[in-house]
């Protein structure tokens, strides 16, 4: 399961980065690579021989250094690995990333790392129960990263308590599991729909929109990952796929993304229309670009086809049809028209009041409105996370 694949190991400051050692091991044993970005105060629980000697790699502990490959190289290691597992995390690295400081290597890392965070923490237990400490693991558990509980028992500073960090055999089997992944929606045809369209009104001008396409590619690698037959229908975006397996086909105006999805989505199990498709387009096509003069420029703009609405108009009984509601105010009303006017199985709603959500960030908050009237509310968080969720409805909903 781990053969080949690469993994970042945080190592920070406390007595359990010893049992790091123990970690590396498994790791290595199962075919995986290793590379320790540690902080300095773990320099003094554990050594570099033995760091290096076991992983086979560099230790990376310091920002600056003549030795590093690279002048950036938390960048070229957060790149590299598949997930990023700090063990032991400290209550300091947890506050630090839980609140966006980078002064070392390992917290440098960690902020330039945007794949799956592991935090296996440690510490005593009086520490552990800390407030200011189980604010900044609340908000990591609900939002960045997976925690790996700490165990109750014989602390080293002699306390009995929680703060004990897992065991390497219980925090490999973790890491192990993950990549196993939920193969959950394996076979399942899936059509996505992403990005902005462009209409044209002549050969080099078009009406748009801010929409970059990323919270549908983050939808289309999580289902992709999780097994499903991912089809994306992409308006013009400027990014790219890891999941080799996911057909992309490109478009550009709403016609035409229309044509496409009509054609595909007959053969599909389900569809998540995403894109962000332009209102209207010019009525009059012109083949030649329009000179400009001194006097106003009259554009006549004519509906475009609703997508989502000729979807749900020949959904059949089994096919899932879900859409995103985009909204300013009265968002739940709003949205509910939407999914029964379009007849769809669940809405995603993002409300433009909401900051960190909508066009181009790398986060959004959502909240799902179902057909059954149930709504499920998330918080903010990053939309390869948002992505869990939709696809944790969606496969709920495909198994009904
Ligand atoms: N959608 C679509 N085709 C369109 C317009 C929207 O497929 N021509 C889809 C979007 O991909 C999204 C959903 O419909 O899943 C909702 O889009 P939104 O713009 O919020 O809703 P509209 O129906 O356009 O309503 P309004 O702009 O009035 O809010």
């Amino acid at each position: 399961m781990l053969k080949g694949k690469k993994i970042l190991l945080g190592i920070s400051g406390g007595i359990a980065a010893y049992k790091s050692m123990y970690l590396i091991r498994l790791f290595r044993k199962a075919g995986a690579e290793v590379r320790v970005v540690a902080t300095e105060s773990a320099m003094w629980f554990v050594t570099r021989v033995t760091i290096e000697s076991l992983s086979q790699n560099k230790l990376y502990d310091k920002v600056f250094g003549e030795d590093n490959d690279y002048t950036t190289e938390h960048i070229s290691l957060t790149d590299w690995g598949d997930v990023f597992l700090v063990a032991p995390a400290t209550a300091n690295i947890i506050g630090k990333y839980a609140n966006g400081i980078a002064d070392d290597a390992l917290s440098t890392s960690l902020i330039a790392f945007d794949k799956k965070v592991f935090m296996a923490p440690a510490m005593n237990c009086k520490m552990y129960d800390n407030f200011a400490f189980q604010r900044n693991l609340s908000y990591l558990k609900q939002n960045h990263a997976e925690i790996i509980e700490p165990a109750s028992g014989y602390l080293a500073c002699g306390y009995e308590g929680k703060g004990r960090m897992e065991e390497p055999e219980e925090i490999f089997a973790v890491v192990e599991k993950y990549f196993s992944g939920k193969k959950d929606l394996e076979g399942k045809r899936i059509l996505i729909t992403a990005g902005p369209t462009h209409e044209n009104i002549d050969p080099v001008r078009y009406i748009g929109n801010h929409s970059t396409g990323k919270m549908g590619y983050a939808i289309a690698e999580e289902l992709a990952q999780r097994g499903a037959q991912v089809q994306l229908v992409s308006g013009p975006v400027n990014l790219e796929l890891k999941n080799s397996s996911i057909q992309r086909i490109n478009v550009t105006g709403a016609d035409e993304m229309l044509k496409v999805c009509l054609e595909i989505f007959p053969e599909m199990d389900a569809a998540i229309l995403t894109a962000a498709v332009a209102d209207y387009k010019p009525a009059e096509k012109h083949d030649k670009k329009i000179k400009r003069d001194d006097q106003p420029l009259m554009l006549e703009l004519t509906p475009n086809p609703d997508i989502l609405a000729s979807l749900g108009k020949i959904k059949k009984e089994k096919q899932i049809l879900a859409g995103f509601a985009l909204e300013t105010d009265n968002e739940l009303e709003n949205a509910r028209k939407k999914l029964q006017n379009k007849n769809l199985d669940f809405i995603v709603i993002n409300s433009l009041q909401d900051e960190g959500a909508g066009f181009g960030t790398d986060t959004n908050k959502i909240s799902i409105l179902d057909n059954k009237n149930q709504v499920s509310g998330f918080d903010l968080k990053s939309k390869k996370l948002v992505a869990v969720d939709i696809a944790d409805k969606l496969a709920s909903c495909l198994k009904e």
